[in-house]
């Protein structure tokens, strides 16, 4: 087949020259691109490929195995990992020279969207593999070894989670004390400028004692704070222990009744999905923080239709409301995109106006970049580059004042901290706070996974002095 063979003449060897290591003394570099998820589903990877024989390197170099798991979300990021692959193509060619073999696999929704393409534009990769199909990561290597070009982007049948090995609790210790949890994968709900539907499939929810013994093995390891991953996490539904149909809330009611898990979170949810119940929970549940990452892309009704957004700003704003009737201390977090297809100034002064009625504690905002094969990319009426530029940097000014500003309430305030790591500078350790917001203390205010009260006296650009109170 074409694709076996177009490479190994490139790098100046033949692969039946390159020495393969022996299991067990392998080398593997993860590069992890865009969510979350993501980040969650690297660890996953590298779980398995332990069991392979490959340990964890951070210095590429030395890889026999890079793997680049990517983010198709926006254009930049998967040129981002075409250029990255460009070089590694270097770095491989010189481990050729050298007599040592580096395999180069792409994962994530950029290999999922593009599949052979890749290999195709980037001829050092050796393997592709969508996010359905990680449990088949050593399979897929073993072929990969013996000198094939591997595509692997069917959305698996299997259950993907019940195959990928668990790590060793030596492994959790070491990845610290907050961890992600994937609870949900994949969309329906197609907003028109999204490919998630498209890249992670459906929406497919694990069953609760599944995500139930992963959270006991995580708190066992001495996680405290669990942040529970979906696409549309609020989406998530199973059935209970009780034979009952549980949503999300239930879940986190259930999660906090875990020994030793003292924090709780969820990301990202969808407006239509935030059900009496999740917001009970947030009333009712003080593991879980009073932090919410509720997305909203626009405050325009004529531009959320053309979005597929299910919703209008007014069904947002109440919403908020009563989510913050609930639990008022809860702070709200959202994605914006600017110059979607059809966008005028006035849906964007729109924009503007929700952004001002809600007032946001953090906040992350996009140029609307047409994804290929969604409908967004097809509308006619593109917003010019300069004009979407402009957009975005008067949203961000506003979205930033609005960010310094909550920072800024909570100076003098006495709040909870989770010792997270130890702080970049000598004598400092960090923390985060209950809105997410790293907190730099006094290394000898707490040990590594203690909650400590502390009072805060000073914000910096992005985080939160405080001592001991
Ligand atoms: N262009 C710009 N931003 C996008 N997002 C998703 N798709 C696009 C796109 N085509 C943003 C949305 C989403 C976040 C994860 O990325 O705001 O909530
Ligand atoms: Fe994409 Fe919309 Fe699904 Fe979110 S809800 S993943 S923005 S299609």
């Amino acid at each position: 087949m074409e694709l076996n063979t177009i490479e190994r003449d490139d790098i100046g060897a033949a692969a039946e020259d390159l020495v393969v290591p022996p299991a067990a003394t392998r080398k593997v570099f993860v590069k992890t691109y865009g969510c979350q998820m993501n980040v969650y589903d690297s660890q996953r990877m590298t779980d398995a490929l332990a069991i392979d024989g490959y340990a964890a390197t951070d210095a590429i170099g030395e890889a026999d195995l890079v793997l680049l798991n990517t983010c198709h979300i926006r254009e930049k990021a998967a040129e981002k990992v075409y250029s990255e692959l460009g070089r590694i193509r270097e770095l491989k060619a010189e481990r050729a020279k050298a007599g040592r073999e580096m395999l180069v696999g792409v994962a994530g929704c950029v290999a999922q969207a593009e599949g052979a393409e890749i290999i195709r534009r980037s001829p050092a990769v050796d393997l592709v593999i969508g996010p359905q199909t990680y449990h088949r990561l050593p399979a897929v290597l073993a072929k990969a070894r013996s000198g094939e070009k591997i595509v692997e982007t069917d959305y698996a049948v299997e259950d993907k989670f019940e195959h990928l090995p668990q790590p060793k609790r030596a492994e959790l210790i070491r990845r610290g004390v907050t961890a992600f949890l994937t609870v949900q994968e994949g969309c329906d709900k197609f907003c028109t400028f999204c490919v998630v539907p498209y890249t992670r499939g459906s929406e497919v929810s694990r069953p609760v004692a599944q995500i139930v013994a992963e959270a006991e093995r995580l708190a066992d390891a001495g996680v405290r704070e669990v942040t529970l991953l979906g696409q549309n996490v609020n989406a998530w539904h199973g059935r209970g222990e009780d034979s009952e149909e549980w949503g999300l809330g239930r879940l986190l009611f259930r999660l906090a009744e875990i020994p030793g898990l003292a924090r709780l979170r969820y990301t990202t949810s969808h407006p239509r999905d935030m059900d009496d119940e999740l917001i009970a929970a947030h009333r009712d549940l003080p593991a879980l923080m009073p932090y919410l990452h509720l997305p909203v892309q626009s405050g325009s009704d004529r531009i959320l239709k053309a979005m597929n957004r299910r919703h209008m700003a007014k069904d947002y704003l109440t919403l908020i409301d009563r989510i913050r009737a609930a639990r008022n201390d809860i702070a709200l977090s959202g994605d914006f995109i600017v110059g979607f297809p059809g966008e005028t100034e006035a849906d964007f002064e729109a924009t503007m106006q929700l952004v001002e009625d809600v007032n946001y504690a953090s906040a992350f905002s996009f140029k609307y970049s047409p994804r290929p094969g969604t409908p967004g990319a097809e509308m006619n009426d593109q917003v010019p580059e300069a004009v979407k530029d402009e957009r975005l940097q008067r949203l961000q000014a506003l979205l930033l004042k609005q960010q310094q500003h909550f920072g800024a309430s909570l100076v003098g305030k006495t709040i909870d901290t989770l010792v997270e790591k130890p702080g970049r500078q000598a004598g400092q350790k960090v923390g985060r706070s209950p809105w997410l917001q790293p907190v730099i203390v006094d290394e000898k205010a707490g040990e590594i996974g203690d909650i400590i009260r502390v009072r805060i006296t000073k914000t910096g650009y992005n985080s939160l002095f405080a001592e001991l109170a």
